[in-house]
């Protein structure tokens, strides 16, 4: 691989690496800090506040004191409004700093950084912005001479766990909705790409929260996330990451009565059938499984192909995938970098030699790319079997797995026959069809005849394991309000 070409305006100095709380920058009340590692190149990047119980419990109080008297509360909703359009103003301001902080931390190519990530983040802030004065309540018909109706009102102090792989879209996704309703926010983000949330924790500031509403605490899941979700003072838990880490969460939060909402993994079907447009669904299936290197928790990483198109179809993917370019994410021609650190490498190798130990054929890809960093390169197995390990769990990486089918009944079934519910897809001119299956597959999204396309109005979420809830659109409003029911006596 070339050498990595990072920009030069991301010097150490300009990155910002303490903690946010009450709308300062502070050092961990321990001193600890950890180092944040570049994952095309393995080298260090910057040491980051590490953040524990006492640092989650200055946060929760500075939330808490927010919430309860600071001047948010009092503020129009349509200002709570104009501040967030405030900030998304800034984030597009500043998106080319942004791109290249979430390029160097997280590995993902700038292309996609730049041009998808970045401006989703944007619309996704003005999306919410719009909805903070228009969060109504009901009038109610009554039996008697009373006047009933109801308030949405902010859940209160939201704490926010979110992973590595998006993360500044993770953030626009859980800031948005909660800042809206008028909640206050404690986030942890993910310990592998602390850096490019802090960024957006300077243009928060800039943008004018009052202090205390928006608090971000760096550090480990076992640590400050758990001392999140414990703590008695926070009124609502917002997870994305992975299942095993929400039963956790669940049970921790369960303990204070905490609302939770959970975004989990996939294993998500990508139905081709043989009355397709192949040449659409050919990079259809390739945007869904190697998207963002393959960590996506809707990665259409069950591809099912009809057997008339099946040995086309996997020639056509295999031509485009060897032509895919790997490397140096800062190149605007790269189209796939690194996975994000050695424990995910490691845990999609073993996928990838599973996959060849219990009898899938390997046409492209199936190896390591270069010597530094963790790139792997793309992959895509043929002749799987349903109840093979590449075919059942969630690899998050660039691990397709390409499986025949017949008929349509036989697609739902073996389409459904998984614990996760995020996503599905399918693949068909003929509408009524498409329409049938879409109707009777078990997942929150299913795209028909297009994949991936994500929309800050669309809620988002799974069925199953795959979560609890739904994000973006009208419906995560949802997860920040309560209603309040008020009744007057008219005699
Ligand atoms: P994870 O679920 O452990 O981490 C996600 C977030 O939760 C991080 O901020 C982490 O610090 C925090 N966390 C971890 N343990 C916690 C605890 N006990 N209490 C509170 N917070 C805690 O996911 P990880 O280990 O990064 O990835 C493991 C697998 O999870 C991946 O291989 C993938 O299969 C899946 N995953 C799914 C994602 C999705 O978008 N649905 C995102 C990231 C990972
Ligand atoms: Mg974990």
């Amino acid at each position: 691989m070339a050498t990595v070409t990072e920009p030069r305006r991301l010097t150490k100095r300009s990155l910002q690496t303490k903690l946010l709380i009450d709308g300062k920058w502070v050092d961990s009340a321990s001193g600890k800090t950890f180092a944040t590692i570049n994952p095309a190149t393995e080298e260090h990047i910057a040491d980051v506040a590490e953040g524990d119980a006492v640092d989650i419990d200055l946060a929760v109080k500075a939330a808490r004191r927010a919430f309860d008297s600071g001047p948010w509360r009092k503020m129009d909703a349509r200002d709570r409004g104009r501040l967030i359009t405030r900030l998304a103003d800034l984030i597009e301001e500043n998106i080319d700093e942004l791109a290249e902080i979430e390029t160097l931390d997280n590995g993902k190519p700038i292309s996609e950084a730049r041009g998808g990530d970045l401006p989703l983040v944007v619309d996704c802030l003005r999306y919410y912005a719009g909805w903070a004065d228009k969060i109504q309540g009901a009038t109610i018909p009554v039996r008697g001479n009373y006047f009933t109706y109801t308030r949405k009102e902010p859940v209160g102090v939201a704490g926010q766990i979110i992973p590595w792989n998006f993360p500044l879209m993770m953030v626009a996704w859980k800031w948005g909705p909660a800042l809206a309703a008028g909640c206050t926010i404690v986030m942890k983000p993910a310990e592998q790409t602390p850096l490019s949330v802090l960024k957006l924790g300077e243009l928060a500031i800039e943008a004018g929260f009052p202090n205390g509403v928006i608090n971000i605490v760096n550090g480990f899941g076992e640590t400050a996330g758990a001392s999140l979700v414990a703590h008695p003072g926070v009124d609502k838990i917002a997870f994305t990451g992975e299942g095993n880490t929400a039963k956790i969460i669940s049970r921790a939060a369960v303990e204070t009565m905490k609302r939770i909402t959970f975004e989990l993994g996939g294993k998500s079907p990508n139905i081709v059938f043989a009355d397709a447009d192949i040449d659409k669904a050919v990079d259809g299936a390739l945007l869904g499984i190697y998207l963002n290197q393959g960590q996506c928790c809707c990665a259409g990483s069950r591809l099912f192909v009809q057997e008339e198109v099946y040995d086309q179809f996997i020639s056509r993917l295999a031509a485009k995938v060897n032509a895919r370019s790997l490397g140096d994410p800062f190149d605007p021609a790269t189209q796939q970098g690194p996975q994000i650190d050695k424990a995910q490498f490691d845990k999609i190798m073993s996928y990838i030699a599973k996959g060849k130990e219990q009898g899938a054929t390997v046409v492209a890809g199936g190896e390591r790319f270069g010597t530094k960093g963790f790139f792997i390169k793309p992959t895509i197995f043929a002749d799987v079997k349903d109840d093979m390990a590449i075919a059942c769990d969630e690899i998050f990486g660039p691990v397709l797995s390409v499986i025949k089918f017949k008929e349509v009944e036989e697609a739902i079934t073996r389409a459904n026959t998984t614990d996760f519910g995020l996503a599905a897809a399918v693949w068909t001119r003929d509408i009524a069809k498409a329409h049938s299956i879409a109707h009777r597959l078990r997942a929150g999204t299913v795209w028909i005849n297009c994949y991936d396309v994500f929309d800050a109005a669309a809620p988002f979420g799974g069925f199953k394991r795959s979560g609890i809830g739904r994000e973006l659109g009208e419906k995560a409003l949802d997860n920040y309000t309560e209603l309040k029911t008020v009744t007057v006596s008219l005699d």
